[in-house]
């Protein structure tokens, strides 16, 4: 099959395309013929090793060595179809439609892959493509992680720094959900997209500074990790919950503010994926109440210029890559 290898820490460019053996599923494991995957930030950060303290971070996770990476073939969300189940296997059959988050092992990047039956994976949400569905489960679980930690209950506030990226986009439509009253932080360009999520204000960071207009909230959600505890302490209400997706220098904040002040720092790690949560996301799609935004989509040859697109930061929601040719629905 094909896949996309790597076997050094680097640039995007340490990425190619080659046939390799196609995986055989054990007992409890599904094969999965992939129609779409994604390039996401933890394919880069676990291709790039940066930064340099993530290899002495990967081992612990068993995702990647100091010197070298383990995972050679990156990917982590996926749809595609069921090929063929391990003999222990009862929830798939061959021919399902499935999609889900291949967490720690990674391999979406070709054109099969095998996952344990108990991972998060799930029948696909009708009606959505497979396109769609592979860009569901990073952001919105990590999304879903990150408003539980800040404990968004109906009519509290939530303020979203970085709304348009892949959590962003996933906790805006989330908060919403959960009925909070909810204020989204984006550039011009993505005012319309962020408020059609659902969005009840938005603001534009160009134009405006959140922490100068004398709004307060009962959660600061910064989604890109650009933003920081000590610039949003202000915007924050007593006992409001900072909660950062960036920056190991917010643990040490997280329990400084455990013990010291009226506001908290809660930092999502390590992340969370649940089978669960897919099937709450499956459920929310097919009631018409989330939706992955897609950016763009390219081939999976065209891995390293995907790549290349992600590493500027600046994509709005996901970039899908097309496998064995992709397929509609
Ligand atoms: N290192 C890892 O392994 C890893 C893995 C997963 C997630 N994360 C972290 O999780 C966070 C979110 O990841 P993600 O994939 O959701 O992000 P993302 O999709 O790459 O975020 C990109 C979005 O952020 C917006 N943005 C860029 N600069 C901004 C700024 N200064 N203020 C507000 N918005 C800005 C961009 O739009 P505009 O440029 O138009 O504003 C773009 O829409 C990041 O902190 C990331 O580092 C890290």
């Amino acid at each position: 099959m094909k896949a996309v290898m790597h076997d050094r820490y680097g640039p995007p460019e340490v990425l190619r395309l080659e046939n390799v053996e196609r995986p055989v599923p054990k007992d409890d494991e599904v094969l999965v013929k992939i129609y779409a995957t994604t390039v996401n930030r933890s394919d880069c950060g676990l291709r790039s090793a940066k930064p340099f303290i993530s290899r002495l971070i990967h081992p612990f996770f068993g995702i990647g060595g100091v010197l070298r990476p383990t995972r050679h073939i990156l990917g982590g969300e996926l749809a595609g179809e069921v090929e063929g189940v391990g003999a222990a296997v009862t929830e798939f059959a061959a021919g399902d439609e499935v999609f889900g988050i291949n967490v720690g092992i990674y391999g979406a990047h070709a054109e099969f892959v095998c996952m344990r039956e108990r991972a998060p994976l799930a029948r696909k949400p009708a009606g959505v493509s497979f396109e769609e569905a592979a860009a569901v489960c990073d952001g919105a679980s990590l999304a879903l992680m990150c408003l539980r930690l800040g404990d968004l209950r109906k009519g509290k506030s939530v303020l979203i720094y970085g709304a348009s990226g892949s959590i962003g986009t996933g906790a805006v439509q989330l908060a919403r959900h959960f009925e909070t009253e909810v204020t989204a932080v984006c550039n011009t360009k993505s005012l319309e997209l962020v408020r059609s999520l659902g969005a009840h204000r938005v603001i534009d960071y160009t134009k405006e500074d959140f922490t100068k207009n004398g709004e307060t909230y009962d959660v600061i959600l910064d989604a890109v990790g650009k933003h920081s505890f000590r610039r949003c302490r202000a915007s924050l209400k007593r006992g409001g919950i900072y909660i950062p997706t960036d920056g190991l220098y917010n643990l040490f904040w997280a329990l400084w503010t455990s013990r010291i002040g009226d506001k908290r720092v809660r930092v999502p790690i390590p992340p969370r994926y649940t089978k669960k949560d897919i099937l709450f996301l499956k459920e929310l799609i097919e009631a018409g109440e989330y939706r992955a935004v897609v950016d763009r989509c390219y081939p999976l040859e065209d891995v390293v210029e995907a790549t290349r697109y992600v590493e500027t930061g600046q994509k709005t929601g996901n970039v899908v890559l097309t496998v064995n040719a992709g397929r509609a629905r």
